[in-house]
């Protein structure tokens, strides 16, 4: 017998259209949420190996457990790793739900169903306090803030993830399979809360393949950059990777920075900004950082900060004009925190409370929750616009109190869940009008 099954495997090795693999499996996994912009909706997304129904059974929790279900679509995705290894990428919005109720859901289909999730709707209007954690780059192996980030999760600490590039190191690495580990990893996060998201240069192979097709952010540009409003907040995610991988199009700087202007133009009318004063970013590769190493950032003219020579597509100067309040990054492993900050200069509000009414964009740089490339050391000098450095594991709470006051704080995990750094951003001004 032993040698029988020697010899079939030794077969199946050497001839692959043998297809001696078990079937592909339809049960569903990698279950993760994203918000679609609207708070009576949320989207579901998961992946299966072989062909299967997309179907969510949900209904409001105590109660109607799963008395209601949705239909979705599936999307057949190849990635382009050696194996060119098949999955099924389903999703599906849920919509007609009623703001701020709890819901219990599973995903799948009759050959197999998920576990049961349960998740609560976004609250409706601007009249509220969303509660985030923010971080970049975290991998596979050694996610060293995910537990923390987990039991956070459960004890119902947010309402919204902001994973701000760079997952898995990478999504399609072995033929796909370290993407297909990563996101089960982050289920119990994912599955429970949206996780929003931008790419980061970890994600550019295959032409961020594995990125567009296993994510389901809001808009028409497969995740790459989109937009949204969450209580007296308007997020907008995009990419800074269109300035770095120009052989995938040189036309997707421009097409992205166009979509920005007009995007920060309708943010900015006054009635909007009167609802939504705070205006968030949040893009990958920063442009300041004082990291010891020779990334864009640490560069005087940083592509992002000033675009593509001569000085085009430069985000510094948008997001000034536009009056955006808050810039957050990653990219380097480490959280760093600037005074408000234009063009190497620094306009703090007084020196007294520098991020009451600032007169710049306030930057902060948190890329430290986790990944097998370690953390990333800073010079030992910092410039005069360097408030705050760490350089341990963690992450970063935002809570968007109110149309005046947001706070910020940074979560060490090295330090066993301790906040080594908080700040209250208040701005009684909104726009562009506040920096003079
Ligand atoms: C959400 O709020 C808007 C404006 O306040 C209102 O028009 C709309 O009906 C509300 N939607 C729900 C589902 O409560
Ligand atoms: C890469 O993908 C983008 C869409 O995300 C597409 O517009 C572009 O043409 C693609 N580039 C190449 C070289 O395939
Ligand atoms: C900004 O405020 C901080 C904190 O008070 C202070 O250390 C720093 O020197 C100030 N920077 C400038 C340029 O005023
Ligand atoms: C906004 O929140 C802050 C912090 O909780 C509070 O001090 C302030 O009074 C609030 N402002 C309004 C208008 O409610």
């Amino acid at each position: 017998m032993r040698g029988l099954q020697a010899l079939a495997c030794f077969l199946c090795l050497w001839l692959p259209w043998l297809q001696c693999d078990e079937p592909a499996s339809t049960g569903p996994e990698q279950v993760h949420l994203s918000y679609p912009g609207d708070p009576t909706s949320m989207t579901v997304t998961w992946t299966t190996f072989g062909q299967a129904d997309s179907v969510v059974v949900f209904g409001p929790d105590p109660g109607a457990a799963f008395t209601r279900s949705a239909r979705g679509q599936a999307m057949k995705f190849v990635d382009g790793g050696k194996l060119a290894r098949t999955m099924f990428v389903h999703r599906v919005t849920l919509s007609g739900l009623l703001p701020g109720q709890r819901y219990a859901y599973r995903c799948g289909s009759p050959t197999g169903w998920s576990r049961a999730y349960l998740f609560q709707a976004l609250l409706n209007g601007s009249d509220w306090s969303p509660r985030f954690a923010v971080f970049g780059d975290m991998g596979n192996v050694n996610p060293q803030s995910l537990p923390r980030l987990q039991r956070d999760t459960e004890m119902g600490l947010y309402d919204v993830i902001l994973h701000v590039g760079d997952f898995a190191y990478d999504l399609h690495t072995d033929n796909a399979r370290v993407g297909d580990s990563f996101l089960r990893k982050i289920e119990p996060v994912a599955a429970l809360v949206p996780y929003m998201t931008c790419p980061g240069n970890h994600e550019q192979k295959y032409n961020f393949s594995n990125y567009r097709a296993r994510f389901s952010m809001p808009g028409g540009t497969e995740s790459l950059w989109y937009s949204w409003d969450v209580g007296p907040a308007h997020i907008i995610s995009f990419s800074t990777e269109v300035y770095f991988f120009l052989e995938y199009g040189q036309d997707l700087v421009a097409e992205q920075f166009r979509w920005l202007v007009k995007d920060l133009q309708v943010a900015n009318t006054p009635e909007r900004r009167k609802e939504r004063p705070w205006i968030i970013t949040m893009g990958h590769r920063p442009m300041y950082c004082s990291n010891n190493d020779h990334d864009d950032c640490t560069q005087h003219e940083s592509v992002v900060r000033q675009g593509l020579d001569p000085h085009r597509y430069g985000l510094e100067d948008l997001f000034y004009k536009y009056g955006v309040d808050l810039e957050l990054w990653a990219h380097e492993h480490s959280y760093e925190r600037l005074w408000p900050l234009y063009n190497y200069k620094v306009y703090n509000g007084s020196t007294k409370a520098p991020y009451t009414n600032p007169g710049a964009p306030v930057h902060v740089i948190t890329g430290s929750a986790g990944c097998q490339e370690q953390l990333d050391p800073f010079v030992p000098e910092p410039r005069e616009w360097s408030a705050v450095r760490i350089e341990d594991y963690g992450y970063t709470r935002m809570q968007i109190f109110n149309q005046t006051h947001l706070w910020l704080e940074q979560v060490s995990d090295d330090q066993k869940g301790k906040v080594v750094d908080g700040i209250w951003l208040i701005k009684q001004r909104p726009g562009a009008k506040a920096w003079q």
